[in-house]
């Protein structure tokens, strides 16, 4: 794939909460690219940072957080445009039609007090030149699409009066409406039952082959990336350590942190009898960002006087093919 693929490029992203108490760096130099109709998935520990950093590509940061630094382009079939920065009248525009997010509890997107049909009606009206019954016949096709039975009923029904799992459907359905060419799913199926959450995945799947978009899928649980990922990055403090396709990073993962990560992870297709280990330690306090390198403390391949004092980038490691980037002083050494 060449850099003609990339649909969005995220540099050196830094998103702050100014505290009373101090600064909480919950992104702190995030470097990273999603290419067009591809699957990436962003994992790591819980508060490594990962929704902070893909609500920043929305600018939806709830305060006191604020976007201190970086660049995110978005490559749209009119040109490149700059996200952070922009007016927020552009980003309502890009939010649906180009970029749509789905969260962990779909309650937390979808109004309490219209049906399902008005939401995907009102969304589809916003950037598109449809009339309503258009629009309509639109959201109960979308219903259809996602697996809700009767949809010509559905459409009529409040967010309350459906399941844990057809309301996620139903979020993917409005979601989608639009056509986005980037579908942001953070935690998509964490809440849901392993079933419900098998079945969510494989519509992802299914709706990326006929909609042809790229999914950035936020997960702490390394069996769901390695269910739909095509790429992988994974994050530690606020930072990207490690990126490659989903086969180098769950397959032979190079930095410290991503291997203790996989060591810690139950069903990847290890030999049942393999003991897990948890990572050692514990993710520091977000105030304070240990100096070098921010995983050392707890790094089993640490090397003292050098780990913690220099901090390591996230360069490219040669690999046979594709691009691949380690964060780690370790693979720095001939360069
Ligand atoms: N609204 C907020 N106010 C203060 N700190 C926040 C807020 N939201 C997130 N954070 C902090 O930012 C860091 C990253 O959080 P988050 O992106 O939610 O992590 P993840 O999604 O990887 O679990 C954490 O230390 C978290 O406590
Ligand atoms: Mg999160």
């Amino acid at each position: 794939m060449g850099a003609d693929d990339v649909l969005l490029e995220i540099e050196d992203l830094r998103t702050h909460f100014l505290m009373d108490d101090g600064v909480i760096a919950a992104v702190d130099g995030v470097d990273l690219r999603v290419r067009r109709g591809e699957t990436l998935a962003i994992v790591g520990e819980s508060g490594c940072g990962k929704s902070v950093m893909a609500r920043s590509i929305l600018r939806l940061v709830d305060r006191p957080g604020r976007i201190e630094g970086g660049r995110i382009t978005l490559h749209r079939d009119g040109g490149p445009v700059e996200l952070v920065g922009a007016p927020s009248r552009l980003l309502r525009e890009i939010r649906w039609r180009d970029i749509a997010m789905v969260f962990q509890e779909p309650m937390a997107s979808l109004s309490l007090v219209h049906t399902i049909g008005s939401q995907i009606v009102e969304a589809v009206r916003l950037h598109e030149n449809v009339g309503k019954a258009a629009a309509r016949r639109r959201a109960i096709e979308m219903l259809d699409r996602v697996g809700i039975p009767m949809p010509q009923r559905r459409v009529d029904s409040y967010p309350f009066e459906l399941s844990g799992g057809m309301r996620q459907r139903a979020m993917i359905a409005m979601a989608l409406s639009c056509r986005p060419s980037l579908l942001i799913a953070d935690e998509p199926t964490t809440a849901l039952d392993v079933t419900t959450q098998a079945q969510i995945l494989e519509l992802l799947r299914d709706l990326q082959d006929e909609f042809g978009m790229a999914i950035m899928l936020i997960t702490h649980d390394l069996g769901v990336a390695a269910q739909v990922a095509d790429t992988m990055a994974v994050m530690y403090l606020g930072r990207v350590v490690e990126y490659g396709t989903a086969e180098q990073v769950l397959g032979e993962p190079r930095h410290p942190y991503a291997q203790a990560l996989l060591r810690s992870m139950p069903r990847l297709g290890r030999a049942a009898r393999t003991r897990l280990t948890a990572i050692k330690g514990m993710v520091p306090p977000p105030y304070a960002r240990p100096a070098g390198c921010a995983f050392h403390p707890r790094c089993d391949r640490v090397v003292a006087g050098r780990c913690d004092v220099a901090e390591p980038r996230l360069i490219p490691v040669s690999e046979p093919a594709g691009d691949r980037e380690v964060s780690c002083l370790l693979y720095e050494e001939d360069k």
